[in-house]
């Protein structure tokens, strides 16, 4: 194919060895007073003129060369991800080494990462690139993890950031293929009409209006050690279909190939580590478009497995190719299967953009998610595939109904839709993401955001059980 991805584009590495790095002494306040007792009468003078307390965020230069990274206190710092990164994101550009250690409850590795995390700009489109301060590489780290972590997130923060026009179908199987081909995994495409005789009726039906033609990714690598699938929403943009959406809630629906965007940040991450599992990720990818041949509100599809569904909101257009690429994982034996959504603004409603829900089959795989999360610097949390509610998803003419009426429950009814296509003999979890940091945080610049990668990453050796 012509053009290709630029996969990990914006990504700011650790300095290299050997380079000349100034000191940074990451302090918190108390240690900070400690520290100050100590100094010379001049210099806690001028630091007190400059009312430098070690804060979170704040920094100094030192007459002699080496920067204060305040931390601020144990109470502020556990309303935040991650805190060296709020100082060092201030430094000037040049290489830096922390020259004391951290205060216990901050982990060095977490802190690290949120460091190249925070160094990440997504500069596609702008004509002068910003240059970033970089961070030695400490002692003690496990510097491929972070490294591959952060490489991941600036993968998914840049197939998200680059809007509709240059991120379409076509480009997001491009960005697929590129990714294929860094790690040697194979990859097969189910184009336009094809989807028809192959089956996945209800891709072709989303995604038959765009003018670039829907199609199913999939993307297979390593041959032993148990399954484990990948499923990413890949809508490309969602303009809600004859369901438009209002220009408000449109205006970023870009980020609609945000569970894409996450599966394949995690497949790198998988990949690149070697992990000893046997990994497929299907994605399909579509635009949810207006044109005279979309589906309608009142159409009634059938599923690749057979299930026929009322569409009662053509924007509820997530599931139903979700559910025809579920459908197709079902029919291969598979250990865990996990989907990765920006599925619903009620799961938005319910735990805001920071936290990602998940549904778990299993409670012993949410609790091994749960206690992931912390560690990875990536808060998940539980919600239920409450089968009571399976009613609501049962319309009157048909077996489903995409976007029950009511307003109850909305990001539970689309898990349990999704449920209905994953198969009964797979372990099967959900993420519903927001997959976007609507106001800079630390580590975190505004945009595309990866959710639940990190937790999921660091619970596969527990969920499938490898050898660690
Ligand atoms: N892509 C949206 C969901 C979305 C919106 C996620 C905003 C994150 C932020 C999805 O396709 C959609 O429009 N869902 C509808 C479903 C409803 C019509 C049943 C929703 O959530 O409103
Ligand atoms: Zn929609
Ligand atoms: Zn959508």
């Amino acid at each position: 194919m012509a053009v290709s991805f630029d996969l990990f584009a914006g990504f700011v590495d650790f300095a290299p060895a050997g380079s000349e790095a100034r000191d940074i002494l990451a302090f918190d306040a108390d240690a900070f007073d400690d520290w100050l007792r100590d100094q010379t009468i001049d210099l806690q003078n001028w630091l007190k003129l400059a009312d430098f307390k070690a804060g979170i965020g704040q920094v100094i230069l030192l007459p002699d060369g080496r920067w204060i990274l305040g931390l601020g206190r144990a109470i502020a710092r556990a309303r935040e991800r991650f805190v060296l990164a709020a100082g060092f994101g201030k430094l000037p550009t040049g290489a830096y080494r922390l020259a004391n250690e951290l205060p216990n409850d901050l982990s060095l590795d977490m802190e690290n990462l949120g460091c190249l995390l925070g160094g990440y700009r997504y500069g596609r489109y702008k004509n002068k690139q910003a240059q970033q301060p970089q961070l030695m590489l400490p002692q003690g780290c496990d510097a491929d993890r972070l490294k591959t972590m952060a490489m991941a997130e600036a993968l998914t923060r840049n197939l998200i950031n680059t809007p509709a026009n240059d991120m379409g179908p076509d480009a997001l199987e491009q960005a697929a293929a590129a990714l294929a081909d860094h790690h040697g995994a194979h990859m097969n495409v189910v184009l336009g009409d094809a989807l028809l005789t192959q089956n996945f009726p209800m891709i072709h039906a989303v995604g038959r209006a765009a003018e670039q033609a829907p199609r199913l990714i999939d993307m297979t690598w390593g041959n032993t050690g148990p399954q484990l699938t990948l499923v990413g929403k890949g809508v490309c943009f969602d303009t809600g279909g004859l369901d438009l959406k209002p220009a408000s809630a449109m205006g970023l629906m870009k980020k609609d190939m945000g569970g894409a965007a996450n599966v394949l940040g995690l497949a790198h991450m998988i990949m690149a580590l070697n992990l000893p599992l046997r990994l497929r990720v299907l994605i399909p990818a579509v635009e949810n478009a207006v044109a005279g041949n979309a589906f309608r509100p009142g159409d009634v599809l059938t599923a690749r497995n057979g299930l026929t569904v009322e569409i009662n909101n053509t924007d509820a257009e997530g599931r139903l190719v979700l559910a025809d690429a579920l459908a197709l994982a079902a029919e291969s034996p598979s250990d865990l299967t996990i989907s990765m959504a920006t599925l619903t603004g009620a799961a938005r409603v319910a735990v805001g953009p920071d936290l990602a829900p998940f549904f778990a089959q299993q409670v012993a795989d949410a609790d091994q998610l749960m206690q992931a999360a912390a560690p990875a610097a990536d808060p998940v949390w539980p919600l239920p595939f409450h089968t009571p509610y399976e009613k609501m998803i049962e319309p009157d003419i048909a077996d489903l109904d995409n976007a029950p009426a009511g307003g109850f429950a909305g990001a539970i009814t689309a898990a349990l839709f999704l449920r209905r296509f994953a198969g009964d003999q797979t372990r099967y979890i959900h993420f519903d993401i927001y997959a976007w940091t609507a106001s800079a945080a630390p580590g975190r610049p505004k945009g595309g955001a990866g959710q639940g990668v990190r937790a999921i990453l660091t619970a596969l050796p527990d969920l499938l059980d490898l050898p660690k």
